[in-house]
């Protein structure tokens, strides 16, 4: 079997890295592999945080592929040598006021309707599990499941397993599918016997692609600011979740304050305002972050998808598979994405837990 992967982000790269484990022979094509969004995103393994009313079958791939992940990176970090900056932290939800107190209260009751391990606290228990907290909290929530990974390590791990695997690697830009060969923009071909198009929110951009595709993915606009601690350590040790922000501490000494969603097509400007606004809304949550080395501030583009979910599996263009779309949860879905790519090369069939998944589920609109 000979897969050719356009787009190596996370996606396309763990697929890569599975696929030729399995023995298959891999070609990515990707101008600058681990470019987009997985170089800009926060690295939270929160699906249980993260849960969002009417997605349940969603928050079922979630959970999945979060119970693969503590095997997936020993392996890739055994294989490699190279650490992912993966941890078992948990995340804790913040209420700043009442409203926020009554949305929480809420959100628990879902949550712990839906089966999902959760533990509300009082604001004096939640400072005493993270005492960096501003004293003004008023209560919270405790996911300890929830964990976190670098996603920069991550993609540089997924590399190195890919080489030591013998994928191929193209620095080109695809300018065409014609599955299930592809075509280059400098003028060549690579033909494989399926092409997996993996090339994040660029996806549908790939001429060729659009009658698997059309309109289904979007870029939508993340940007996330970086600091670094001093001598000290971070204020606080798990992910803090507020309204209007997140914060993601790293063992490394980073943390990262994450995101704005913005519908702005494929712009990738900073702007003075959303930085401000993240950084207001992490300080108001933990003042120490003041005393941080502002790092970076950066923008990145979530493939998003008309339900917030991924589409993965045979598309309407025979020889081409899609798995893209993986909007706010790409990080966390790598492992289970790959797994289901490789069983459905290998086998001809998708795993049940991915079948709700189908681009085919968008056929219907596209055709309007
Ligand atoms: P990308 O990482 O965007 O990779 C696509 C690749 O395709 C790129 O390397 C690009 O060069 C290549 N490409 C594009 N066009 C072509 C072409 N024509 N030919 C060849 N190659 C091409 N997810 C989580 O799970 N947890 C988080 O905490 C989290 N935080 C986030 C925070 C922000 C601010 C953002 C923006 C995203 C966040 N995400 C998070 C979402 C996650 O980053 C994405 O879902 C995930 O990175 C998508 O991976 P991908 O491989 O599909 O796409
Ligand atoms: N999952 C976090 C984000 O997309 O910002």
């Amino acid at each position: 079997m000979r897969v050719v992967v356009v787009g190596g982000g996370v996606i396309g790269l763990s697929i890569a890295w599975r696929a030729a484990s399995r023995g298959m022979s891999v070609t990515v094509v990707d101008p600058a592999p681990g470019s987009g969004a997985s170089a800009v995103a926060a690295g939270m393994l929160a699906p249980v945080t993260e849960v969002h009313y009417g997605e349940e079958a969603l928050l079922e791939l979630n959970l999945e592929s979060s119970r693969r992940y503590p095997r997936f990176v020993a392996e890739l970090e055994e294989l490699t040598g190279a650490e992912t900056g993966y941890r078992s932290c948990g995340t804790v939800t913040v209420a700043r006021d009442a409203d926020d107190l009554a949305a929480l209260d809420e959100l628990v009751a879902y949550q712990r309707g839906l089966g999902l391990d959760v533990e509300r606290l009082r604001s004096r228990e939640l400072r005493r599990l993270e005492p960096g907290l501003a004293p003004t909290v008023r209560g919270g929530a405790l996911v300890a499941g929830d964990h976190q990974v670098d996603p920069r390590r991550l993609v540089a791990a997924l590399l190195e397993a890919c080489r030591r695997a013998a994928v191929r690697f193209l620095p080109e830009r695809v300018e065409a599918v014609e599955a299930p060969a592809v075509i280059l923009e400098s003028g060549g071909t690579e033909t494989g016997d399926v092409v997996v198009l993996a090339a994040g929110c660029w996806s549908g951009q790939v001429a060729g692609a659009a009658a698997a595709f059309g309109r289904s993915v979007r870029p939508v606009k993340g940007q996330i600011v970086r600091l670094r601690r001093g001598a000290g350590p971070l204020p606080i040790e798990r992910n803090v979740r507020g309204v209007d922000a997140y914060l993601v501490p790293r063992a490394g000494g980073e943390l990262v304050i994450g995101a704005t969603v913005e519908e702005r097509g494929f712009d990738t400007e900073v702007t003075g305002g959303a930085v401000h606004d993240l950084l207001r809304a992490a300080l108001e949550l933990v003042p120490d972050v003041a005393e941080l080395t502002l790092v970076e501030a950066a923008a990145g583009l979530r493939p998003g998808t008309p339900d917030n979910a991924p589409v993965v599996g045979p598309t309407a263009v025979d020889g081409l598979v899609a798995a893209t779309g993986h909007y706010r949860n790409g990080i966390l879905l790598a492992p289970v994405t790959a797994d289901a790519v490789v069983e459905l090369l290998a086998t001809g069939e998708v795993p049940a837990g991915m079948a709700p998944f189908s681009p085919r589920r968008f056929d219907k609109v596209l055709s309007r």
